[in-house]
């Protein structure tokens, strides 16, 4: 197994002159699920056209499978896409749409059918070959979106938020379906997404992507327990992050006494990590929201806002109302910068 199956050395990436990605190094393990993530702009999908050669790199170089591939054309490197909007062919069949790029390569007929019967059975759609794509849900068009890149027996598949235009519990299923295919053909994925849970339930690694640069890499439990800076720890959900200036918490609009010596410059805490109902400060309920398990408050403090989660147990606390919190130093995230 190729630790760097798929290598992009020092690789800038521009529109004109616009730089989107600077000095890119990435490695990707061989059959792995690597997730790409982060806001808008921040150069994923860019980074996917250049791996697919679909962009021409500005300098650097791309290898996949030990072969240098930078100026190689795009239906050479053995790349299979999925994007957002599965573009399938409104007039075939799904059948048909997984066979299209086989008949392309003018495979014998036998080979067409068997392989095109055993993509459908990968992606679970037995019994949809006659279908059309109006006839078919969303999930089921991206899988045989899916289908139709996995029988081109690609050594890489790139997906492009290929979940994005689908509903929660679709959505929600195709994660698990991607991961099962994933894992019964070895294939290397590349997945972009800006959802951080679908990344964190997904991929055997994150890359954590911030103006074109990599701001963090390593596993989901990695990334969620020990983001190492205030952008990472804000993409995994630490709400309440603060500057610590002496023996106090200080944000734009105020401070409140640290109950604790903290090392470290800042200091976050996840909604769940505030303690509410007991403490030594005091916030005013500006929202109040159930969250199934929980309540989501917003609370108006000297701090601040404070995202806060009670358990769903307790007494919900009206709007303008005073709610005591704590923010523990056992919940505390410490942060460099
Ligand atoms: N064709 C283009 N011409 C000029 N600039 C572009 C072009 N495509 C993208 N960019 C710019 O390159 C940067 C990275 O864009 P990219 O599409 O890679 O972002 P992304 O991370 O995929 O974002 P999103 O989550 O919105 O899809 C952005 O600043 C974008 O404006
Ligand atoms: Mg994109």
């Amino acid at each position: 197994m190729s630790e760097k199956f798929v290598s992009l050395s020092d690789l800038t990436l521009s529109y004109g002159s616009t730089v989107a990605v600077p000095n890119l190094d990435l490695d990707i393990v061989e059959g792995e699920l690597i997730a790409l993530l982060g806001p808008s702009g921040c150069g994923k999908t860019t980074t996917m056209r250049a791996i697919a050669g679909l962009l021409t790199p500005a300098s650097g170089m791309i290898e996949i499978d030990g072969q240098d591939v930078t100026r190689l054309a795009a239906n050479k490197r053995g790349i299979g896409l999925v994007f957002q909007s599965y573009a399938l062919f409104p007039h075939l069949s799904a059948f048909e749409n997984v066979a299209f790029g086989l008949r392309l390569q003018r495979m014998p007929e036998a080979e067409i059918r068997s392989r095109t019967e055993a993509g459908i059975e990968t992606v679970g759609l037995m019994g949809f070959e006659a279908r059309k794509p109006a006839e078919m849900s969303g999930g089921q068009q991206q899988r045989v979106a899916l289908a139709r890149s996995l029988v081109m027996d690609p050594k890489v598949l790139l997906l492009d938020e290929p979940l994005s235009n689908l509903d929660a519990r679709l959505r929600l299923e195709m994660r698990s379906e991607l991961q099962r295919v994933q894992k019964d053909t070895g294939v290397t994925m590349v997945f972009v997404t800006h959802d951080q849970s679908e990344a964190l339930a997904m991929a055997d690694r994150i890359v954590l992507m911030k103006d074109g640069k990599i701001e963090q890499l390593g596993t989901p439990s990695q990334l969620y327990a020990e983001p190492a800076t205030a952008f990472a720890a804000e993409f995994m959900g630490f709400e309440n992050i603060f500057c610590v200036e002496g023996e106090n918490l200080v944000s734009d609009t105020g401070q409140l006494p640290l109950g604790f010596a903290a090392e470290a410059p800042m200091l976050a805490w996840r909604p769940g990590g505030v303690q509410v109902g007991r403490g030594p400060f005091s916030g005013r309920v500006l929202s109040s929201s159930f969250a199934g398990g929980h309540r989501e408050y917003v609370l108006d403090s000297l701090l601040g806002q404070i995202k806060a989660d009670a358990p769903i147990e307790t007494v919900e606390v009206p709007l303008g109302h005073n709610i005591d919190f704590d923010l523990p130093q056992s919940t505390a995230l410490p942060l460099a910068a």
